[in-house]
């Protein structure tokens, strides 16, 4: 398949990174197209993890080129960092990575903005990443922001910013915050600019051109359906929309040039920051799992809360992006537990109730109806064969995929790239 997606179905933390990179191994492009740093993403490859906030997670393979397009927004120092990482691992991206003039910027007023927004919401917060997301693309739609292509005019791009920063610093006095430096920020991103440049590049054109000869590209969908701008429970949201059609508005690539879309499942559900979880479990039983799976953010290092699968969600994601297949992540996180639970859809004052016609305080009340499974004792971590699986996680496996209508493409059951059930 020339151009395939890869779209986390649930809050985000899949293991779409590790997918993204298996996937990857014969892709000509894998993309970036959607998000910034509020995304982490890791790889594992023998002993080692790697973790990707900017650089798509497939550019290990040799022949794979990077892509980060225009939905993608940038801040420069974290993908200056990713760079040097990679090359103290002896992967040079000078050849391999591209990236969109459209690209905007997150700024050092947006990160500041952040932060003050999260503070004096107080108890009310909404556990955002701090990482400037939703004041850089607010900034983007009420045509304030500054894009990559700004970087290259340096004399005009200092003039905007100044401009920008000096209303950015009255907005942070006002919430008692320390405005920020606008000459030593200014020094900060002549550095970044000057190492940025030479990577910038048309990409509208090499992707259009890449499906024209029908190579094979991969779009590493980031975060969550259900952290979707338009289709979470708003405000729990992030900034960015998550959804399929972002390939297009966020690549360039049309969208009937998209000839697969492949949804990540984890086997439950987990979630950082706050905002309405239906299936959320609290206790020794998320305590255990979080632990188990090593559940603790991969960008802020928050433990993440935890929760039984729940596939009401699950089919609404699969149904707006019309997924065509799905991987189950992190199967083998639920061995040992004598039962386990699915969610299979919702009530509201004792009425059926569908996720999409839920707002945040809906979204808060609604009652899971649970089907219980009898659960398997037996490590799955080294199994290869779908029939080497223990019966009962089988029956897991196979309801999942009844009750969505989508096929299993495989199953992952560790955070090795090889550690993978076929079906
Ligand atoms: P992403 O944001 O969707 O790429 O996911 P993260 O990288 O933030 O979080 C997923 C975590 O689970 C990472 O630590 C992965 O290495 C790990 N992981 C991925 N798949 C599996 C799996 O099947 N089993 C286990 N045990 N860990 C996995
Ligand atoms: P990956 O790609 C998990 C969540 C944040 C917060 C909300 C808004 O690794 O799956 P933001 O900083 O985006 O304004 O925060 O969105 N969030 C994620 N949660 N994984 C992610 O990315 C996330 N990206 C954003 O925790 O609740
Ligand atoms: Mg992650």
């Amino acid at each position: 398949m020339p151009a395939e997606s890869v779209l986390g179905l649930q809050w985000g933390d899949e293991g779409k990174g590790k997918i993204t990179d298996l996937l990857a191994q014969n892709a000509d492009f894998v993309v970036r197209y959607h998000g910034g740093n509020n995304a982490g993403h890791t790889v594992v490859t023998g002993n080692k993890k790697h973790f990707f906030h900017l650089i798509p997670s497939g550019i290990f393979h040799k022949n794979t080129k990077a892509i980060i397009s225009n939905g993608v927004i940038l801040d420069l120092g974290v993908l200056l960092n990713e760079i040097d990482t990679l090359k103290k691992e002896g992967i040079r991206v000078n050849n391999k990575l591209m990236i969109s003039p459209r690209c905007h910027l997150i700024l050092p007023y947006h990160k500041a903005l952040d932060i003050a927004y999260e503070n004096a919401r107080g108890k009310k917060k909404l556990g955002t990443t701090k990482r400037g997301i939703g004041p850089s693309y607010s900034d983007k739609v009420s045509y304030n922001g500054l894009r990559v292509y700004d970087l290259i005019n340096w004399n005009d791009f200092c003039g905007k910013y100044r401009f920008q920063a000096k209303i950015k610093n009255k907005i942070l006095k006002t919430f008692g915050v320390k405005p920020i430096s606008i000459a030593k920020s200014l020094i900060e991103l002549k550095r970044q600019r000057t190492r940025i440049l030479p990577f910038v590049k048309d990409v509208f054109e090499v992707l259009n051109n890449a499906a024209a000869a029908k190579k094979k590209i991969l779009f590493e969908g980031a975060h969550g359906i259900m952290l979707d701008l338009d289709w979470s429970p708003y405000p729990y949201a992030t900034a960015s929309n998550t959804v399929v059609g972002s390939v297009n508005t966020g690549s360039g690539l049309p969208i009937r040039s998209l000839d697969r879309v492949i949804g990540i499942v984890k086997a439950f559900t987990s979630r950082v920051g706050e905002g309405p979880l239906p299936t959320e479990l609290h206790g020794r039983l998320a305590d255990a799992i979080r632990e188990r799976g090593g559940e603790y953010g991969t960008t802020t290092g928050r433990p993440r809360r935890i929760g039984w699968l729940d596939l009401e969600a699950v089919r609404f994601s699969c149904k707006i992006n019309n997924v065509d297949e799905i991987v189950i992540t992190k199967l083998d996180i639920l061995s040992g537990l004598l039962e386990l639970k699915v969610c299979t859809g919702y009530t509201l004052n004792g009425r059926k109730v569908h996720y999409s016609e839920c707002g945040y305080n809906e979204l808060a009340k609604v009652k899971p109806v649970y089907k219980t499974f009898p659960g398997w004792m037996d490590d799955v971590v080294s199994v290869r064969k779908y029939k080497d699986l223990p019966k009962e996680c089988r029956n897991y496996l196979e309801f999942i995929s009844k009750f969505l209508g989508v096929k299993i493409k495989f199953v992952s059951v560790g955070a090795d790239r090889n550690a993978n059930v076929k079906m």
